[in-house]
């Protein structure tokens, strides 16, 4: 058993700095095994192209990362979180998964979500999985958009994930049905840390464009029912208690088993 919790906030666009002090105050005394943050949460969200997001992205030894690991040794936690990260020439809408004893792991978004494209090159990390350094909790990474492919939940699902954490920025409601939907058919858990706010950016073309983010994160259960769910737009902390070993069982009568049952012989993905 562990304790898993899902931050939501919100984070303001060009202000790092009060993000990440945001982010110190949030999680300073939480008592949880595992807690995950929003999509881009150090930096906001709404970059307009790659120039811009490289003035601000980091790599594994910037300011972000540094605030994660120091959080991380404090609270015996495994944390992980939505940062823009810069290698060589190329940003990635990334998380990182921290250790409490400061190792680090990084997805990199696969499935980029509309002027994402101009600001992001696609993730080549593909989907792992990793261990819970504390507990016996294997963990699958994806974020946002990435709820659309289940194939990224199937994938992180067969490598062994128990429960797959989401740094998301959802500006529909749509996810609401799907993301539960992939806890269902793994049979995982899957916690969605989503963020509150609206950001407002002058496009070139002079148009606006205000995103607003809706909040409601959510934390599932192995046949996708909320064990707890944020409101759309308050800063909350969501906290449960859940079984990983649970999620080995894949069977759900005495005939079906979720994995063994499954007929790739028929698929074409
Ligand atoms: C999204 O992928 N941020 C919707």
């Amino acid at each position: 058993m562990l304790q898993i919790s899902v931050v939501q906030f919100t984070p303001t666009w060009g202000h790092k700095a009060q993000n990440l002090e945001q982010i110190r105050q949030l999680l300073t005394g939480l008592r949880s095994d595992m807690v995950i943050l929003p999509e881009l949460c150090t930096t906001g969200y709404s970059f307009l192209s790659k120039e811009e997001v490289r003035t601000v992205a980091e790599d594994a030894s910037g300011q972000s990362i540094g605030l994660l690991k120091k959080l991380a040794r404090e609270n015996n936690a495994l944390i992980i979180a939505g940062f823009a990260e810069i290698e060589g020439e190329n940003v990635y809408n990334s998380a990182v998964a921290v250790f409490p004893g400061g190792d680090t792991t990084i997805y990199r978004k696969s499935h980029l979500f509309y002027r994402e494209k101009l600001c992001f090159a696609p993730g080549n990390t593909g989907f792992t999985v990793i261990k819970h350094p504390l507990h016996d909790c294997n963990v699958g990474i994806m974020i946002c958009n990435d709820w659309r492919y289940p194939e990224a939940a199937r994938s992180l699902a067969l490598a062994g994930a128990d429960i797959i954490a989401c740094p998301s920025n959802l500006v529909t409601n749509l996810w609401t049905i799907g993301m539960p939907a992939r806890a269902l058919e793994n049979k995982v858990y899957v916690a969605v840390a989503n963020r509150c706010g609206t950001e407002e950016r002058d496009l070139p073309s002079n148009e606006k464009q205000a995103l607003t983010f809706k909040g409601c994160s959510a934390i599932y259960d192995l046949t996708g029912l909320a064990l707890a769910t944020a409101r759309e737009n308050e800063d909350a902390i969501l906290t449960v208690e859940i079984d990983p070993v649970l999620a080995r069982d894949k069977s759900f009568n005495d005939f079906n088993d979720l994995f063994n049952d499954r007929r790739p012989d028929l698929y074409r993905i």
